[in-house]
C-alpha cells in the first residue's frame, strides 16, 4: 500500500508533493521519490529511507523547479527497498514519468515481452513495466496511449503519470487501489489517500475502477476505458485528519480487518496461474523438498500461532512430522535439527529479535530457511535461504490481524505445492485446494459483512474477568490466535485450551457464568467438541460457538452461535479467525480500551 501525490498549477510543485508525502506515513515507506516537469525536462529525486531522507537531501522539495509533478512512498511488494527500486520510475527514453499504488500481477510476462523487444529495464519492480509500456505504445496521444495499455496489466493499479511533451498536465487511472483527484483554485491535485491533500482542499473527485482523469491546473476531465467523457460527482470531505490516516475507522486494527479479503487475494493471486500454485520466489528445489525428513516451524505470538496451525496442515497433506516451538524456546533447547530439516519462519514485521535468532540457530545447525515476512528487505527476509512476502500492505495496528490471515495463505500454497512435489496430493484434491483458496477472499467479506452482529455480541460480553477457547485439532490451534487478539487489545484474561485436555485440571476454573469460546468448525470432532460443551455448561459456563454454516447442532448445546461459511478443513483457520479479531476488537472498545497501540506492546519485539 503506497502513496501517491501529485500536483499541478502556479505554485513550485516539489514542497507540495513533499509535504503530501509525508502525510502518507501511516502507508507505510522504506522509500520516496518525486518527478516534476520543469518545462523542458524531468527533474526526479528519489532516495531509500523515510521521507525524512528526502526532505533533507532536497531540501523540502524547494532545490526542485517545476510547477507539477508526482510524488510517492514505497511499501516494497516487489523488489527490495532501495534507490533505483524507488517510484518515480522512469521509460527508457525517460519520456514517461509513472508512480503506482497496487501489484500487476502479470508483470514478469509482460517484463519478459518488452526485454524480448529490447527494452532494457534497470528496476526490479512492476512499475517500471508500466513506464515501459506507455514507452512501447506511445502513439502521440497520451489518452489513447493510456487505453491501450491497461487491458494489457492484471491486478490493481492507482497511477500517476507524467509524458515529457505535455508538462501542462498529469493522467492519473484507477483499477482496483484508490486515486482521488483535489479540486484547487486554478491547481489540482492527485492522491491515493485524502490525509495527502487536506490541508489543500476539502473538495475531490474519487475516481471508479477504469477511470482515466486527464488533470490540468485550469481543469479536470475524466475518463471510462473507452475514452468516453464522464460526469463527477464533486465530494467535500468531512472528515478530520486522523479520521482520514484510518480511512474513515475508528481505528488501523479495524480497517485491517477489514482489508483481510485484499491482503488475502493480493497474496495468492500471482501465485496461482492457470489453476497452478507457481512459488518461482524461492530457490527451493523439488529435490530438496524431497529430502527434508523434518520441518520445523520457529515464530513469535501470533506468527507462532500461524506455525500452529500450519503443523496439522503439514502433517496431514505432507505425512512429514512437523515440530513447531516459539521462537524464544527454540534458540536454548539444542534442537535436533540438521540439513534435512527444513526449517519454516514466519514473521509480519521481519525484525522480531527472538526470531531472527532462532532462524540463525537452524541455519547454524545445517538448516534450510525458508522465511514467510511482510515486510521486504527486513533482516529476517534477508537472512532466511528463501522468503515468501505475504502482501498484506503496512499493518499498523500492533494487533495483527491481516498478516495473520495472509501468512496462513502461504501456508496453505506451500503446503498444497510440497504435497504435490512429493505426490501426496491427487488432482483432484489439488483442484480442490487452489479453488477453495481463491474463494476465500469472498467468503471472508461474507463474514466481515457480519459486523454489526458479532458487534451485538460483543456488546454482552465485554464485561467477563475470564474467557476460555477452546477446540480441538485445527480449531484448537486456532483457538491461540483468538485468545491472544482478546488479550492483547481489551486486557481481558483469557486461555486457549484444547477442549479434551480441560477435564485434566483447568475444567475447575470453569464457574457459573464463566464465558467458553467454543470453536467447532472442524467436522470431524465435532460430536466429540459438543460432549465438551457439555462438559462446561453442565459448570454454568456461557458457551458462545463458532461453526459452519449447516452444523444447526451447535445451538442446541451453546447460548449463540457465529456461523462461517464452508471451506477445505485446512482452510477453516482463516474464516473462524474472523469472528474472533471482531469479537476482540469490539469488546475492547466498549471496555474503552486504546486498541492500536496496547498498554506494554510494540508493532515489532526488536530485542531478546
Ligand atoms: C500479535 O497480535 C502481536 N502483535 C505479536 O504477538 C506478534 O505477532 C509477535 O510479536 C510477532 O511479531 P512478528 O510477526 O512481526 O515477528
Amino acid at each position: 500500500m503506497c502513496g501517491i501525490v501529485g500536483y499541478i498549477g502556479d505554485e513550485q510543485a516539489a514542497p507540495i508533493l513533499i509535504k503530501g508525502l509525508e502525510k502518507l506515513k501511516y502507508r507505510g515507506y522504506d522509500s520516496a521519490g518525486v518527478c516534476t516537469n520543469d518545462g523542458e525536462k524531468f527533474i526526479v529525486e528519489k532516495e531509500k529511507g523515510k521521507i525524512e531522507v528526502l526532505q533533507k537531501y532536497t531540501d523540502d522539495g524547494k532545490n526542485i523547479a517545476g510547477n507539477a509533478g508526482i510524488g510517492h512512498t514505497r511499501w516494497a511488494t516487489h523488489g527490495e527497498p532501495s534507490k533505483i527500486n524507488a517510484h518515480p520510475h522512469l521509460s527508457q527514453s525517460e519520456s514517461f514519468a509513472v508512480v503506482h499504488n497496487g501489484i500487476i500481477e502479470n508483470y514478469m510476462e509482460l517484463k519478459q515481452e518488452l526485454s524480448e523487444k529490447g527494452i532494457v529495464f534497470c528496476s526490479s519492480t512492476d512499475t517500471e513495466v508500466i513506464a515501459q509500456l506507455l514507452e512501447y505504445y506511445d502513439n502521440g496521444d497520451l489518452l489513447d496511449t493510456v487505453t491501450k495499455i491497461m487491458p494489457l496489466m492484471k491486478g490493481s493499479y492507482a497511477l500517476g503519470i507524467m509524458y515529457k511533451e505535455k508538462p501542462d498536465e498529469i493522467i492519473a487511472v484507477r483499477k482496483g487501489s484508490p486515486l482521488i483527484i483535489g479540486i484547487g483554485e486554478n491547481e489540482n491535485y492527485l492522491a491515493s489517500d485524502v490525509p495527502a491533500i487536506l490541508d489543500k482542499t476539502r473538495k475531490i473527485y474519487r475516481l471508479d475502477n477504469e477511470e482515466i482523469a486527464v488533470i490540468k491546473r485550469d481543469s479536470i476531465t475524466v475518463y471510462d476505458a473507452e475514452k468516453n467523457v464522464v460526469e463527477k460527482p464533486v465530494e467535500t470531505i468531512e472528515w478530520s485528519m486522523d479520521a482520514a490516516e484510518k480511512d474513515g475507522y475508528e481505528h488501523f486494527m479495524l480497517k485491517e480487518i477489514m482489508e483481510q479479503p485484499k491482503a488475502v487475494h493480493n497474496t495468492i493471486a500471482e501465485r496461482i496461474r492457470d489453476g497452478r500454485i507457481v512459488l518461482d520466489e524461492i530457490k527451493l528445489t523439488p529435490e530438496q523438498i524431497r529430502n527434508f525428513d523434518k520441518i520445523n516451524i520457529v515464530a513469535c505470538g501470533s506468527a507462532y500461532h500461524v506455525g500452529v496451525v500450519a503443523k496439522y496442515i503439514f502433517e496431514k497433506l505432507l505425512r512429514k512430522p512437523v515440530e513447531v516451538d516459539v521462537a524464544s524456546e527454540f534458540k536454548y533447547r539444542d534442537p535436533i535439527i540438521n540439513e534435512k530439516t527444513l526449517t519454516i519462519v514466519i514473521s509480519q514485521s521481519g525484525e522480531t529479535a527472538d526470531t531472527k535468532e532462532a532462524m540463525q540457530e537452524a541455519q547454524k545447525k545445517g538448516s534450510y530457511a525458508v522465511a514467510i515476512v511482510n515486510v521486504v528487505g527486513s533482516a529476517i527476509a534477508v537472512g532466511a535461504d528463501d522468503v515468501i512476502y505475504t502482501l498484506a500492505g503496512p499493518e499498523i495496528a500492533v494487533a495483527t490481524t491481516k498478516a495473520y490471515s495472509a501468512q496462513l495463505a502461504v501456508i496453505y500454497m506451500m503446503a498444497i505445492y510440497f504435497g504435490d512435489i512429493l505426490g501426496k496430493i491427487s488432482e483432484q484434491d489439488y483442484k480442490n485446494y487452489v479453488s477453495e483458496l481463491l474463494a476465500l477472499p469472498e467468503k471472508i467479506q461474507l463474514i466481515l459483512d457480519k459486523t454489526e452482529d458479532i458487534k451485538n455480541t460483543a456488546s454482552k460480553l465485554f464485561a467477563r474477568k475470564d474467557v476460555f477457547f477452546i477446540g480441538r485439532n485445527i480449531d484448537y490451534a486456532l483457538s491461540l490466535e483468538g485468545s491472544l487478539k482478546l488479550k492483547e487489545i481489551s486486557y481481558i484474561h483469557s486461555e486457549a485450551y484444547a477442549a479434551g485436555e480441560l477435564k485434566h485440571g483447568t475444567i475447575s476454573l470453569i464457574e457459573d457464568g464463566t464465558l467458553v469460546i467454543a470453536l467447532s468448525t472442524y467436522d470431524d470432532l465435532g460430536e466429540k467438541l459438543q460432549s465438551n460443551i457439555k462438559e462446561v455448561q453442565s459448570r454454568g459456563a456461557y458457551v458462545l460457538g463458532i461453526g459452519c454454516e449447516g452444523r444447526e447442532s451447535l445451538k442446541k448445546c451453546t447460548k449463540s452461535v457465529i456461523f462461517i461459511p464452508k471451506t477445505c478443513d485446512i482452510m477453516l483457520p482463516s474464516l473462524a479467525v474472523v469472528p474472533m479479531q471482531i469479537l476482540a476488537y469490539y469488546m475492547a472498545r466498549f471496555k474503552g480500551c486504546e486498541i492500536d497501540t496496547p498498554r506494554n506492546l510494540a508493532k515489532s519485539v526488536t530485542v531478546e
